[in-house]
């Protein structure tokens, strides 16, 4: 039907070549634990990924990528753009010792993304007058410092930037409340030959339409066809993608290079995350990348960054429990399942890291005899599960089927891991103790922490918000504890 048997081996190996130039990951820290900076870096080697996306410029994980190749892009947090705005110098020192230092030592700086969607529309406009600002000084910087023929400043926009009222692409057009600030922007963008950056989610399409048709959110063909303007939109990707093609006409900038700063599958935490839906939609999407064929409105090479690399159990779950389980890989590194890098839709597993230190091989489980008070342990579970990570017990998730006391325990295990397995934190008014059988249950991981690289995510406002909204009863011991 698409002429698949016209495609040579020939043209098969450039499409390989020509996929690894377009795939990207994006690697975040929003974790309690971390992987050793070389160990996550001689990860991305061994899966052939040499493009990766950081939040920040964190020092430890920039310098570990010189000298390898892999190309970066770097960011700015939301909290410095006012800084970055209205004050150039910040912009130059930051330009200064992020970029020209990491250039020096052998970094490959591509991009630099300033802000992390700053016109979410959950943000009430917090950010709405310092990011254009920011994106012009730090863009002035690289000029200025003779980065700016090579290294592009660029905003990574949510999706939700642009809209259309008959969900036609071809409608498409920027949000009205921003619709000002963000033809400023595009325009701005248009003269430094920068890319727009947007981050594409089919899994939220599903997630926040009860009604949306399921299959559309995949890209293999299975759902039927929307038609637009004598095109034929095959799934929410591409219906997407154009509606913000169709955004940047009207705004000007017909031609202008879109990267997809962000797009991929959550494994856990609720009924669409799972494993067997993420090998799904990344076989989908990567044989369509490596096909080159783009979209009805802008055909030819996409490309993208994956989100993401590895589970951050400190991310905020207001969005939804899924949020700690977007990595391809799990937090300590370990593959979740089949996927092929190449586009070609091989059953193969990514490799995982290597060299990751782990602590000893011990769980904290509930002891059964000491059970009979139960709101007490109630009163336990709910303790563990305000500080530790208990998104995997959540409904429709790898460990909701297990009877009560088999929460509890996940609960306790999760709370004693997160505390390095210290001896006090498997305590629960003597209503655990600690075993060295693995405790895992079924489908259901009670992992074993590893032991911590060293660098320590510092508290932040998405940590925060994190707790809060999963806060029952917890308050008191919330404010102890920071
Ligand atoms: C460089 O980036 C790091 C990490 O994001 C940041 O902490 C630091 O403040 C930046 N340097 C300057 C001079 O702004
Ligand atoms: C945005 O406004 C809503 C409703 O007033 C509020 O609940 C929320 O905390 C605000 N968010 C921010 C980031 O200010
Ligand atoms: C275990 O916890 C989950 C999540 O809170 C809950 O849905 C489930 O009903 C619990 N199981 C039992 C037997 O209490
Ligand atoms: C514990 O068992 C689970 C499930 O069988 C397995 O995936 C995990 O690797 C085991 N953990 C250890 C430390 O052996």
């Amino acid at each position: 039907m698409h002429g698949h048997s016209l495609v040579g081996g020939c043209t098969a190996i450039l499409f390989l070549v020509g996929l690894a130039n377009g795939l990207g990951v994006n690697w975040g820290t929003m974790s309690s634990h971390h992987i050793e900076a070389r160990i996550v870096v001689q990860m991305l080697k061994d899966n052939g990924i040499n493009k990766v996306k950081l939040f920040d410029a964190n020092p430890r994980m920039v310098r570990a990528l010189a000298g390898t190749g892999i190309e970066v892009m770097l960011g700015i947090p939301n909290d410095q753009l006012a800084n970055m705005a209205f004050t150039a110098d910040y912009a130059k020192d930051w330009v200064k010792e992020n970029v020209t230092q990491n250039l020096d030592d052998g970094v490959i700086i591509k991009y630099v993304a300033v802000g992390n969607e700053p016109f979410l529309t959950s943000y009430n406009g917090t950010n709405l007058e310092s990011t254009l600002p920011a994106l012009q000084n730090i863009q002035m910087a690289l000029d200025e410092a003779g980065h700016g023929g090579t290294i592009k400043a660029t905003v990574p926009h949510n999706a939700d930037v642009y809209e259309s009222p008959s969900n036609k692409p071809s409608d498409g057009r920027f949000r009205n409340d921003i619709k000002a600030v963000m033809v400023k922007m595009v325009k701005f963008l248009q003269q430094h030959k920068s890319p727009f950056l947007v981050n594409i989610y089919p899994f939220l399409s599903l997630q926040s339409n009860a009604h949306f048709p399921f299959d559309f959110a995949f890209c293999d063909n299975t759902a039927s066809p929307i038609g637009d303007n004598g095109a034929q939109y095959a799934d929410v990707f591409d219906a997407n993608y154009d509606t913000l093609a169709w955004s940047l006409k009207k705004a000007g900038a017909p031609d202008m290079k879109i990267l997809v700063g962000e797009i991929g599958w959550p494994t856990d935490g609720v009924v669409n995350g799972n494993v067997a839906l993420a090998r799904r939609f990344y076989a989908g999407f990567l044989k369509k990348m490596a096909a080159g064929k783009g979209t009805p409105l802008r055909p030819g090479r996409i490309e993208f960054y994956l989100f993401s690399l590895l589970d951050e159990d400190l991310k905020s779950i207001q969005p939804g429990f899924f949020e700690r389980h977007w990595g391809i890989f799990r937090f300590d590194g370990q593959a979740k399942f089949h996927i092929d890098f190449s586009g070609k839709g091989r059953q193969v597993m990514p490799v995982g890291a290597k060299g990751v230190t782990y602590q000893t091989e011990q769980w904290c489980v509930v002891d059964p005899s000491k059970t009979k008070d139960k709101e007490k342990v109630g009163k336990n579970l709910n303790y563990a599960c305000t500080i530790a990570d208990c998104t995997s017990l959540a409904y429709g998730s790898s460990c909701n089927d297990m009877d009560f006391l088999g929460n509890v325990s996940y609960a306790f295990n999760q709370y004693f891991q997160a505390q390095d397995q210290d001896v006090e934190s498997c305590g629960f008014n003597g209503m655990a103790m600690v075993v060295t059988q693995n405790a895992s249950r079924g489908n259901c991981l009670f992992p074993i922490m590893i032991v911590n690289s060293g660098f320590r995510l510092v508290a932040g406002g998405t940590w925060l918000a994190g707790f809060l909204s999963s806060l029952v009863s917890g308050m008191l011991l919330l404010s102890l504890r920071l």
